[in-house]
């Protein structure tokens, strides 16, 4: 049997790291959250899938949950210009709600920039975006997350629900993916 912690090069962020990055990112939401009312945070699947559910058993806000999925092309290592909407929400009281899309990485900001706009554009009250790494040295677009979990250099990076061709989504830690392995 494949033991994908093989594949791994380093460890770039522990579970222990994970868990205390996720506190701290729970306490700023729950402390800017205070004072509203209808916090629905939104997993841009499958990715952030992992860190969503630490995420919001770490939160004391009261939030319903909902996701989204957009589609990716071309080569897996190399996120797409392109953002196509595969499973939309659906939800009734989009203009009373405030969201928070929840993100594993944000690479050239192309699909959290357009998730935003297309959000705000459909009705909601407000949209921010939670993630949990970010590749500033990648952006292609002017885009900011609100809440970021840790900055890290142009790795590609695998676990914690992150892939590579839809492995590595189950190794409890982020690492870096041996280049053979790409
Ligand atoms: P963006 O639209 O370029 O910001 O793409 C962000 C998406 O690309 C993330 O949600 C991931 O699915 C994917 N991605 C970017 N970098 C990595 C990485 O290092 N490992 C795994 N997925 C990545
Ligand atoms: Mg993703």
């Amino acid at each position: 049997m494949t033991d994908w912690n093989e594949h791994v090069e380093r460890i770039l962020l522990s579970e222990e790291e994970i868990a205390t990055t996720v506190k701290r990112l729970a306490e700023q939401i729950d402390k800017d959250y205070i004072n509203e009312e209808n916090v629905v945070l939104i997993g841009v699947l499958k990715g952030s899938v992992t860190f969503m559910t630490d995420l919001m058993r770490a939160m004391k806000t009261p939030t319903k949950i909902d996701f989204m999925k957009v589609s990716s092309y071309g080569d897996s290592t190399i996120s797409s210009g392109n953002v196509n909407i595969v499973l939309d929400l659906n939800r009734k009281n989009l203009p009373s709600e405030n969201l928070i899309l929840v993100e594993d990485i944000v690479d050239s900001g192309r699909t959290l920039k357009y998730l935003v706009s297309y959000l705000l554009n459909k009705g909601a009250k407000s949209v921010k975006t939670v993630t949990l790494l970010d590749k500033p040295a990648r952006r292609e677009v002017d885009y900011t997350p609100e809440y970021v979990g840790q900055q890290i250099d142009n790795h590609f990076v695998i676990g914690y629900g992150l892939d590579y061709s839809e492995k590595y989504r189950t190794l409890p830690y982020v690492g870096v993916i041996k280049p053979e392995y790409i």
